[in-house]
Order: structure tokens, then C-alpha cells, then sequence
């Protein structure tokens, strides 16, 4: 069983993101399990609260949900062509302390995708991600592309995904990534 974390980048409740992990988790194929890993509750990173106080819980939950998955997805909005704040600050959290990077992060396979209303479908989010996942030392999986565009129509009021093809392409990329992690 390969199992994976699927983080969204966004908060809001109707979260378009957070719509495609939850149907990342229907979809998953056999000999795969998607869970949900949430950046909820993380606060702003300042290094003051860090000496302070340690690691929040919320970061600690996430780093060890990650430590025990063999791949993670960053679903990510975009924002200003650019990565969302919250979600830089989330995984910023997340390579605290330094030392406890490896642990997280080094060799772990990840993959990127992400939804928008608009019609490239977070396709510069996903570069933009692409410095982090190389400086945190992952083990980045470039088989497929999956640019949700047009996430107005591909998901229905209730945030279930709708649009058939979408939900093809999203098994197709959680089976060839699961593949990538089983091939190692
Ligand atoms: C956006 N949005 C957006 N969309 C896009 O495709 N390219 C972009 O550069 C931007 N820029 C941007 C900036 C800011 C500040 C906001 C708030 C929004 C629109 C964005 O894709 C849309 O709000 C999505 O619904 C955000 O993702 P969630 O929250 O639905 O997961």
C-alpha cells in the first residue's frame, strides 16, 4: 500500500484546492491511500514565537503525518502568478528546525497540482514551487501535469468534482505518481 499526504494550500471553506484533495481521496486507486494533511490553525512564522515557544502543534502533526507517508501532494492555489502566502508560511513551518528537514523531507516524493478559476490552472504556482522542492532535497515527480483551469465549472456548488475527464486525469496522475514512489 502506497500512502500519501495531500496538502491544500488554501483555507477558505469553498476552497476549489481543497475540493480536488477530497476528490483525490475518492478516486484513489487501488494500493493507494490519499489522507488529508491540513494547514489549518498554523500561525505566521516569526522566529521570536519560535524561541519562545517551540514548534506549534499543528506543524508538529504535519511533519510527522508527512514522516510517515512515502509521497506527498501539494495541491496549491495561485496567487499573483506566484505561490499563496499561507502556504509558503505553512511549508516554511514545516523545515523548522533545520536539523528535522531530513527527516521530513529528504528523498520523500512529491508531486504538485493545483485548481483556479482562471485557464492556465495554477500552472505558474507549480513552477514557482519548484525551488522548494529542490532546496528541501525531495524527490520531485515531473510524469504528469494536472492544471485544474476553469474550477468554476470542473467542481459543482457543493465542491464535488463534476467534470469526468478531470476526475480521469486525477486517478491517472495519483496511479503513474504511486508508481514513481513504488519504483524507487
Ligand atoms: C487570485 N487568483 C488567481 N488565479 C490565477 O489563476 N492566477 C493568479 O495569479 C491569481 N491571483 C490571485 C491573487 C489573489 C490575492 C487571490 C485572492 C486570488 C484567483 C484564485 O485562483 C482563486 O481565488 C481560487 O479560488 C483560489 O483557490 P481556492 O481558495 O479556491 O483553493
Amino acid at each position: 500500500m502506497v500512502k500519501i499526504v495531500a496538502i491544500s494550500g488554501s483555507l477558505r471553506i469553498g476552497s476549489y484546492n481543497s475540493a480536488l484533495l477530497r476528490a483525490a481521496i475518492e478516486v484513489q486507486p487501488q494500493n493507494v491511500t490519499v489522507e488529508a494533511g491540513s494547514i489549518a490553525g498554523i500561525p505566521l512564522y516569526n522566529g521570536d514565537d519560535e524561541d519562545k515557544t517551540g514548534i506549534p502543534p499543528e506543524v508538529e502533526k504535519l511533519k510527522n503525518q508527512i514522516a510517515a507517508a512515502d509521497g506527498v501532494i501539494l495541491i496549491t492555489p495561485e496567487y499573483n502568478n506566484s505561490i499563496p502566502g499561507v502556504f509558503k508560511n505553512a511549508i516554511d513551518w514545516l523545515t523548522r528546525p533545520p536539523a528535522d528537514v531530513p527527516r521530513v523531507f529528504n528523498q520523500r516524493a512529491f508531486a504538485i497540482t493545483g485548481a483556479s478559476p482562471g485557464n492556465f490552472g495554477t500552472i505558474l504556482a507549480q513552477s514557482a514551487w519548484l525551488p522548494v522542492l529542490r532546496t528541501l532535497g525531495t524527490r520531485p515527480w515531473f510524469g504528469d501535469k494536472l492544471y485544474v483551469s476553469s474550477a468554476g465549472k470542473a467542481f459543482d456548488a457543493s465542491g464535488k468534482l463534476v467534470d469526468q475527464s478531470v476526475r480521469d486525469r486525477l486517478k491517472k496522475f495519483l496511479t503513474e505518481f504511486a508508481a514513481f514512489i513504488e519504483a524507487k
